[in-house]
C-alpha cells in the first residue's frame, strides 16, 4: 500500500529527508527519469544496471529507491537484508504489465530449446522464469557472449529485442511488449525538429520503435546517452528518451543545448513516464519516516530471480564463460 503524506504543511521536506537519511542510515538511489528535485538530493543517480550494482554493494540499512517497482524489487532481490522502500508502490511499468508470468511460463514451455534472455523491466516472477537478465546498457555485451546457434526468447520489450536482432543478425523470438513512453515519439515531428536544427545529432534509447532508431546517430541506455552528450562534437543534441534525463545533461554540460524529441502532436507530455512521475519529495519523506511502502519478496522466489540477475551482473562484466549458460 502507498503511504499517504498526512499534513506536511510547514515542514522543510528537503531538510527532513536529509535528517531521516542520516538517522536511518539510508541511501537514496534515483533513476535518470526522476523529477529534478529528487535527482538533486539522491546519493546516486544512474541507469538500471548502475542502480542494481549500487543496491548490491550498498552498506546502508535502508534503500529508498526513487524509480519504478521492478527496480526496487531488483534492489531487494540483490540486498535481502536491507529495508527497501519505494515512495509510491503504484510506480509500475508498461513492459512489466505486458508480460504476465503465467503467459510467459507457457511461452517458455512451448519453446523448450530456447533460453530466455529477459529485459530487467519485468516482474520478479518473470525474472525467476528467465535464464539471464539484461539492461539496455548490458544487453549487447551479454548477447555477444551467447553462441550464435543458441535459440533465444527475448522479452518483454520487442523494440529492444528487434534492435538487438538487427544489430547482431540474430533471430530471437520477441515478446510483444512496448514502453508506452518511447512508443509515443513521432517520426514526422522528429524530422521537423531535425530540419529546424540542421546538424544536431539524435540520441535514442533502444526502447524506441525502429522508425525513430533509424534517425538516430547514437543508440544506447540512459547513461550511454549521457556519455554521448559529453563526448559528441557540436553543442546541440536531440534526445529521444524520457526528458527528465536532460536535467543531468544540463547540469554536466551547461554550454550545450538539449532538445527533447517530440510526441505525436509535437507538444505533448506523452514522453514523461507516468509511473516514474508518481514519486514525489513528499512521498519520499513519508517512506523514510515510516519505512513504508516496503518491498517484500518470498525467499524461494527471490532466490530463483537472483540467479538470472547474478548472471547479468557477471556477464555484464564479462566474467562468465559460454559453458555456464543453461536454462532456468
Ligand atoms: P536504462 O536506464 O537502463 O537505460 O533504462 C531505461 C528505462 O526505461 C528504465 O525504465
Ligand atoms: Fe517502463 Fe517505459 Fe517508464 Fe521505463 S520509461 S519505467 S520502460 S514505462
Amino acid at each position: 500500500m502507498t503511504a499517504q503524506p498526512t499534513n506536511l504543511t510547514g515542514l522543510d521536506i528537503r531538510a527532513e529527508i536529509d535528517r531521516l537519511r542520516k538517522e536511518r542510515n539510508a541511501v537514496i538511489l534515483a533513476h535518470y527519469y526522476q523529477k529534478p528535485e529528487i535527482q538533486d538530493l539522491a546519493d546516486f543517480v544512474g541507469d538500471s544496471l548502475e542502480l542494481s550494482r549500487k543496491a548490491a554493494e550498498s552498506s546502508a540499512d535502508v534503500i529508498a529507491f526513487c524509480g519504478v517497482k521492478f527496480m526496487a524489487d531488483t534492489a531487494k532481490i540483490l540486498s535481502p537484508d536491507k529495508i527497501v522502500v519505494l515512495p509510491d508502490m503504484n510506480a509500475g511499468c508498461s513492459l512489466e504489465d505486458a508480460c504476465p508470468p503465467e503467459k510467459f511460463k507457457a511461452f517458455r514451455e512451448a519453446h523448450p530449446d530456447h533460453i530466455a534472455l529477459t529485459y530487467i523491466n519485468c516482474s520478479t516472477e518473470v525474472k525467476a522464469l528467465s535464464d539471464v537478465i539484461v539492461t539496455s546498457s548490458s544487453a549487447e555485451t551479454i548477447l555477444a557472449q551467447i553462441p550464435a546457434d543458441q535459440k533465444i526468447i527475448f522479452g518483454p520489450d520487442r523494440h529492444l529485442g528487434g534492435y538487438l536482432n538487427r544489430k547482431f543478425g540474430r533471430d530471437m523470438l520477441l515478446w510483444p511488449g512496448v514502453c508506452i513512453v518511447h512508443e509515443a515519439f513521432s517520426e514526422t515531428e522528429l524530422l521537423k525538429l531535425k530540419a529546424q536544427h540542421p546538424g544536431a545529432p539524435v540520441a535514442a534509447h533502444p526502447e524506441c520503435p525502429p522508425h525513430i532508431i533509424d534517425h538516430a546517430d547514437y543508440v544506447g541506455s540512459t547513461s550511454g546517452i549521457l556519455q554521448y552528450a559529453k563526448t559528441m562534437e557540436g553543442d546541440k543534441l536531440i534526445v529521444a528518451t524520457e526528458p527528465h534525463i536532460i536535467h543531468q545533461m544540463e547540469k554536466a554540460l551547461p554550454n550545450k543545448t538539449f532538445i527533447g524529441a517530440p510526441g505525436a502532436d509535437g507538444n505533448c507530455n506523452c514522453n514523461i513516464c507516468p509511473y516514474m512521475a508518481l514519486n514525489t519529495m513528499e512521498k519520499l519523506y513519508v517512506a523514510l519516516r515510516d519505512l513504508e511502502p516496503r518491498i517484500e519478496i518470498e525467499e524461494g522466489l527471490r532466490l530463483k530471480a537472483k540467479r538470472s540477475l547474478d548472471r547479468m551482473l557477471e556477464m555484464a562484466s564479462g566474467t562468465v564463460g559460454r559453458g555456464d549458460l543453461g536454462r532456468a
